[in-house]
């Protein structure tokens, strides 16, 4: 089965095509980061238009890369939540439209279960059932997988993603959007000794966590330098390197009672966050010790992607499943909504 992969939830047009006997087959990107850099964050209107914009041509592309004609795409997969409600509009409406033009089933696709599997396309997937550290923009979650469809919530955060902290973070440091990955490059020249920030709720028993605390600690301590004046590129690096220990270490304790608490022998990270090659290395080092493989998508399949939608799409297409001719782009969504596969 060849399935055309459609992701718009919020600031990246993807489209893949994934073929369950061949593997992944094409997979292109336009990013929106350079527009909304601008404004500091995403402007959900420019979003949604300039999903309009780029879709057709990327699917046009898309088909060229991977050598496929129209008539052998067998499915359509599309993200239908959770996102921005006009950006995932636009990928449901296209989908829909296509599916019906070309009369092939279209499924829609929850974008967290799209992260989650992202990690399958790799060489050495891991197999079910493993624990999973789920860390975006707009999601930090432990859930017990035991198969596509079946997963069960261990904690979450109470409150800020662990990604929205590290873009907050980066803007109190004068970092673009999204900050992630800038607080990470600032931090590889910072003394990660010199502040040691809170790690929130690791002395209180559970795998809920919280990141507000974190930014608030994060944002006084940059007050009180600005506020001397000696707000140096040095303090800056040390501070983003204090803050990145912090929010690592404490994903790392979680993941290592998420392990304990289940007795798995897998932990997958996915999501814009296990990018981070700081959590990856402290991760590792705790699998070891916990005699646990870690599992991880390549960096581009980490942030969003259309070939992580494909993938999902195509495991409950197979599996007999397909959506009906509802546009259907849910905000918010929970993952527990999800029906397994068979
Ligand atoms: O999964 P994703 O692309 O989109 C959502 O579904 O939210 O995640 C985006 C998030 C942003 O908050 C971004 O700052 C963060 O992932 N991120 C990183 C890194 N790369 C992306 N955070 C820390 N370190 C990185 N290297
Ligand atoms: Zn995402």
């Amino acid at each position: 089965m060849r399935v055309l992969g459609i992701e718009t939830s919020c600031d990246e047009t993807g489209v893949a095509i994934y073929d369950t006997k061949q593997g992944l087959l094409g997979d292109v990107l336009y990013s929106q980061v350079a527009m909304h850099a601008e404004y500091g964050g995403i402007v959900p209107e420019l979003a949604s238009r300039d999903h309009i914009k780029r879709l057709i041509p990327l699917i046009k592309e898309v088909l060229i890369l991977a050598k496929t004609e129209q008539r052998q795409i067998d499915a359509i997969a599309f993200t239908a939540g959770p996102g921005l409600i006009g950006a995932l509009m636009v990928g449901a409406a296209t989908a829909r439209a296509i599916a019906f033009a070309w009369d092939i089933p279209a499924m829609a696709v929850h974008h967290m279960e799209g992260h989650l599997l992202a990690p399958m396309l790799e060489d050495n997937p891991p197999a079910f059932p493993f624990v999973a550290l789920l860390v975006s923009g707009g999601h930090t979650q432990l859930m017990e997988v035991k198969a596509i469809g079946e997963y069960q919530l261990l904690g979450e955060s109470l409150d800020d993603a662990a990604g929205e902290a590290f873009d907050k973070a980066a803007k109190m440091l004068g970092l673009d959007y999204p900050g992630g990955p800038l607080i990470a490059k600032l931090a590889l020249s910072g003394d990660r000794t010199r502040f040691r920030f809170p790690r929130p709720m690791v002395d209180r028993p559970g795998m809920d966590m919280s990141f507000s605390g974190l930014k608030t600690f994060t944002l006084n301590t940059v007050n009180k330098f600005k506020q001397e004046g000696t707000l140096d590129q040095q303090t800056k690096a040390d501070i983003a390197a204090a803050f990145e220990e912090a929010v690592v270490d404490t994903l790392a304790i979680k993941c290592r009672r998420a392990l304990q608490h289940t007795h798995f022998k897998q932990l997958v990270i996915a999501g814009g966050v296990s990018a981070n090659k700081r959590l990856r290395e402290k991760l590792q080092v705790m699998v070891e010790k916990e005699r646990v493989t870690l599992f991880y998508a390549r960096h581009e399949f980490c942030t969003d992607n259309g070939a992580m939608i494909a993938y999902a799409g195509a495991q409950r297409l197979a599996a007999g499943q397909s959506s009906d001719l509802t546009i259907l782009a849910k905000p918010r969504w929970p993952m527990s909504e999800l029906p397994p596969l068979s």
